[in-house]
């Protein structure tokens, strides 16, 4: 985004403070959207991921009160009035509510006038920019000591428990963490992360909205996250069962009937059971297992399904070891090559995609110059990333439009984006 349309921005935010509550904020605020390069649907299963934040994001004026009391408005939602308990007040006093669990309590109440320049439901984390955005207000307005890292952590456990998305880490991260011209290898297991730069030398970073709202977001983000929970508990089981059968050969190096258990037994009541006090250190979750481990185990998994979910979150991670390789050494195609096959795997495995997505994505990966394509963020809608050189912007621009329109009815929009910093008082 140009300066012009972050002044613009704050003209917006501050002057409507002016006029609702009179006088001037005591403080301006930011904090940006976020991307994501590569790594989706895994910082819930304890994998890498590859996101960076944005130079759009959110902004706040805000004063505050001598009183306890809140007033909050959007100008993204003017039709929901100054208020206290609007549709998107959650993500903010949800945040104040973690805070204040963890000691920390404001001690007056705020006026807050807030405005942003990502579209809501579009995929870009406006709501984890929302709550990192609340999260740097607590800290420089009332003195709050708190890192970044602990802004992120405080952000998603105000989604998770007041808000019901079982989200992970990645988007609060981003949005705390960005640095501008960089990606964050992100390990979500540790939290603990590196900066990866984007390539930027001839070559674009482009976000398409499929213009599509969709509603399945919340319940099947959630049903996938217990999807991974019961694969992980039955991987668990098969490598339990698997170190039993090692330990009954090394017992009784003949077996009488090799590759024929005589006495079926049910699941999880092995008749020999392994000897105790060696028990195998439980795989902590699904992206602890490398692809070859994972294959060895999979048939453990009853289900089909789940078993292509938890091939999704394994060999995603693997991509995302492999992306952040090819970002450090200087190959974009690979990156490309890479996001096509999340692409696929999120389409078919985890099926998070949507037609629009679906639409999208293929009709970028078709035209020359374009590297890489893919849906980003829950999915069901939002937006697609695409690795573009720029000599193929314009083919770009217009096939992926004429092809969308021509599929779907209704236009998608396309915006060239930049790597951002993290979250700033601007006054
Ligand atoms: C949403 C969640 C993130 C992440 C992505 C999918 O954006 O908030 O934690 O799981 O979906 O990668």
């Amino acid at each position: 985004m140009s300066n012009a349309s972050r002044q613009t921005m704050i003209d917006a935010v501050t002057g409507e403070f002016r006029r609702l509550y009179g006088g001037e904020p005591d403080g301006l605020f930011f904090a940006p959207g976020r991307a994501n390069l590569i790594g989706e649907h895994i910082d819930y299963n304890g994998g890498h991921v590859l996101p960076c934040a944005l130079t759009r994001g959110t902004y706040a004026a805000v004063r505050k009160r001598a009183d306890q009391n809140f007033q909050f408005y959007s100008l993204n939602f003017p039709e929901e009035g100054p208020g206290t308990d609007q549709s998107w007040t959650s993500y903010m006093t949800g945040v104040m509510q973690v805070f204040a669990k963890a000691g920390m309590s404001m001690d007056t109440g705020m006026d807050v006038v807030i405005g942003g320049d990502i579209p809501a439901g579009a995929g870009l984390s406006s709501s984890a920019s929302l709550e990192v955005l609340t999260g740097t207000i607590l800290k420089e307005l009332y003195g709050f000591s708190v890192s970044g890292e602990d802004i992120a952590l405080y952000g998603q456990e105000a989604e998770q428990k007041y808000v019901g998305v079982e989200c992970g880490i990645m988007d609060q991260f981003a949005c705390a963490m960005g640095r501008e011209g960089y990606a964050i290898d992100l390990d979500t297991a540790a939290v603990t992360f590196e900066y990866v730069p984007i390539p930027t030398d001839g070559i674009s970073l482009i976000l398409t909205d499929t213009n599509k709202k969709h509603d399945l977001r919340t319940s099947e983000y959630n049903r996938r996250r217990q999807e991974c929970e019961e694969a992980l508990r039955q991987l668990n089981e098969a490598a339990l069962k698997q170190l039993n059968a090692a330990a009954a050969r090394e017992r009784d190096p003949e077996p009488h009937n090799p590759g024929h258990d005589p006495e079926p037994h049910s699941p999880g009541h092995d008749p020999e059971p392994h000897t105790p006090g060696h028990d195998p250190e439980p795989i902590p979750c699904l992206c602890a297992l490398s692809p070859e481990r994972f294959e060895e185990l999979s048939n453990g998994i009853d289900d089909p399904v789940l078993r292509r979910r938890a091939a999704h979150a394994v060999y995603e991670n693997e991509r995302v070891r492999l992306a952040a390789e090819a970002l450090r050494g200087g190959d974009p195609e690979t990156m490309g090559r890479l996001m096509n096959e999340s692409h696929q795997s999120l389409r078919d495995n985890y099926e998070v995609s949507c037609f629009e997505l679906d639409v999208l994505a293929e009709a970028a990966q078709a035209i020359p110059g374009v590297l890489g394509s893919r849906m980003m963020g829950g999915g069901f809608g939002g937006c697609t990333i695409s690795l573009v050189r720029d000599e193929a912007l314009e083919s770009f621009k217009k096939i992926v439009a004429e092809e969308y329109r021509r599929e779907t009815g209704i236009d998608c929009t396309v915006h060239a984006c930049r790597s951002g910093g993290g979250p700033v008082r601007i006054r």
